[in-house]
């Protein structure tokens, strides 16, 4: 497996890791990502993609097949996803395509996602998971702590971003 920075053709992909990452859970009704991809909570995750703070990762097979992706981007106190904790810390987004996963991607594209922030200079970063969905226990390992509800979700935070 690679994983790379993300490129300009990956929209698409990027969009259907995002529409993953929405209805995470297996047995949900799931609407076509076609009629989805408009509705302003979904919309605005990835609208004007590359501003100060935007970041994404994407985990390739060996044949280039694309597994999953790994993103964060700074919100406001007045414009923001459901995981904003602060204007300084990027909220996290993560997917892996359906038949990818269980296979160690998504630990890979996390753990890269930090460096990533590090690098950037971010001291932390926070998330939005709901308590059932398994990925918690992902977050949890990986270092996040709850701090906060959002609806039916908590608001998961890692702070500070561990030094290598
Ligand atoms: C959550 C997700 C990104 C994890 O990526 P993954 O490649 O499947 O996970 P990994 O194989 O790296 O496993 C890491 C941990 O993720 C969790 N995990 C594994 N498979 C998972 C699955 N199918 N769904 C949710 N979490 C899973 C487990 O806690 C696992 O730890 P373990 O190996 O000690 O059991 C991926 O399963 C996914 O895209 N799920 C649907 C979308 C989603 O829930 N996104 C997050 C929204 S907050």
């Amino acid at each position: 497996m690679l994983i790379r920075m993300y490129e300009a053709s990956d929209d698409v992909f990027l969009e259907e890791m995002l529409f993953e990452a929405f209805f995470w859970k297996d047995d949900a009704m799931r609407p076509a990502l076609s009629c989805f991809r408009e509705e302003p909570e979904f919309a605005k995750v990835f609208a004007g993609w590359g501003r100060h703070g935007d970041a994404a990762l994407l985990a390739l097979s060996s044949h280039g097949e694309k597994l999953g992706a790994a993103w964060y981007r700074l919100w406001t106190s007045e414009d923001h996803s459901y995981g904003f904790v602060r204007p300084d810390v990027p909220e996290i987004g993560i997917g892996v395509a359906a038949p990818h996963r269980s296979k160690g991607v998504g630990r890979a594209l996390l753990r890269c996602l930090v460096e990533t922030a590090r690098g950037d200079g971010f001291s932390a970063l926070s998330l939005s998971v709901s308590p059932d969905n398994r990925a918690k226990l992902l977050y949890e390992e990986e270092g996040f702590r709850r701090v906060g509800e959002s609806g039916t979700s908590w608001t998961m935070l890692l702070d500070p971003v561990p030094q290598p």
